[in-house]
């Protein structure tokens, strides 16, 4: 079950060259991406003819797409326009398109009702556009539900165990952080605190603490992106009040969509506000943060085989899971609305 009416990541757009489709699974649906003078568009990646895949080699030419198999071709709305060996374009002869708009060097689509579509809704992201931060980016397909993903990213109570070597520190105090959460009708915003807590390894690597330090980590969640920035300055130096001076700040971009019930597209950036001409820095961060991505690969798609040999088996929540259960319940509701 997923929510159409909703802008997700189809692409960071440095996928997407001018003279090649991409072909992607996205909701189950399989789309082709390909650029125009007026744009990228999505259509779908299915010839009309014999149902060929456009997305295998098809030739990008004049603003259409031409079928790599008999050179039927379409326009970026999904039109048929031409079929070799004939004048006559059957009247109707189209395929369905689907909302795509380029923000902050991404792709968004909307696979949903067209008309709904409101491209001043897709979140905005300095941090990929705007001088002054510093970023690395990625994209991996993790076999597991959607939702695992928000379940994972919501709670990071999860730090001081599954990436310990990492961004972890010290279970205990993950576990009793200060964290307060508020929902609206389509978000969730948690923040927490840990105060005087040990910097850990990935907040070594750019900065001498004098010792303690008050972290933060501040989560928005909509459907289909969780945006988390954290850091840490000298414990007692005024981070809770806003005066956020030295030590670090990273900004995560976790773009989260459902390829299908038991995959997900996984867009992730790393950002930071500090060093921002230090490539070198730039590299060993995402290379340890890569470390953490795989850690939670690991974690969500074993977690995912058992849930899915084990449907009809009891859980139980904890008292940290709150935001995690808010989203699921917005999740709910948005996808009854859309019907
Ligand atoms: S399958 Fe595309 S033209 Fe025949
Ligand atoms: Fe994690």
């Amino acid at each position: 079950m997923y929510i159409r009416d909703n802008w997700y990541v189809a692409a960071w757009s440095s996928e997407l060259a001018a003279d090649v489709p991409l072909g992607r699974r996205i909701l189950d649906e399989p789309i082709v991406m390909f650029r125009t003078a007026g744009g990228a568009v999505a259509i779908e990646d299915r010839c009309l003819h014999r149902g060929m895949p456009l997305s295998l080699g098809g030739r990008i030419e004049n603003d259409g797409i031409q079928c790599p198999y008999h050179g039927m071709e379409f326009d970026g709305s999904g039109a048929c326009r031409k079929i070799p060996g004939q004048e006559h374009i059957p009247a109707g002869a189209r395929l369905r398109s689907f909302p795509l708009a380029e923000r902050d060097g991404t792709l968004w689509i909307w696979p949903g009702d067209p008309d709904a579509a409101d491209p001043a809704a897709i979140p905005a992201y300095p941090q990929h556009a705007a001088d002054g931060y510093a970023f690395r980016k990625t994209m991996l397909t993790v076999h597991c539900n959607w939702e695992f993903l928000n379940d994972n990213l919501l709670d990071l109570t999860h730090l001081g165990y599954v990436h310990a070597r990492t961004i972890g520190g010290d279970p205990d105090t993950h576990s009793t952080a200060v964290m307060n959460s508020e929902k609206t009708d389509r978000s969730v915003r948690v923040m927490r605190h840990l105060p005087a807590s040990e910097p850990p390894p990935s907040y070594r690597l750019c900065c001498d603490f004098a010792g303690k330090v008050d972290r933060w980590q501040e989560i928005d969640w909509t459907p289909g992106l969780v945006r988390i920035n954290n850091g840490g300055t000298d414990a007692g130096t005024g981070a809770y009040a806003g005066n956020r001076v030295g030590g670090v700040q990273f900004y995560g971009f976790h773009g989260i969509t459902p390829e299908t019930a038991e995959s997900t597209h996984y867009f992730f950036s790393h950002a930071r506000n500090f060093r921002v001409d230090d490539h070198a820095l730039t590299e060993k961060l995402f290379s340890t943060t890569m470390i953490t991505i795989e850690e939670d690969r690991v974690v969500l798609e074993a977690q995912a085989a058992r849930r899915g040999e084990t449907a009809d088996r009891p859980l139980i929540n904890m008292a940290t899971d709150g935001p995690a259960i808010q989203a699921r319940r917005i999740v709910r509701e948005l996808i009854a609305h859309d019907r």
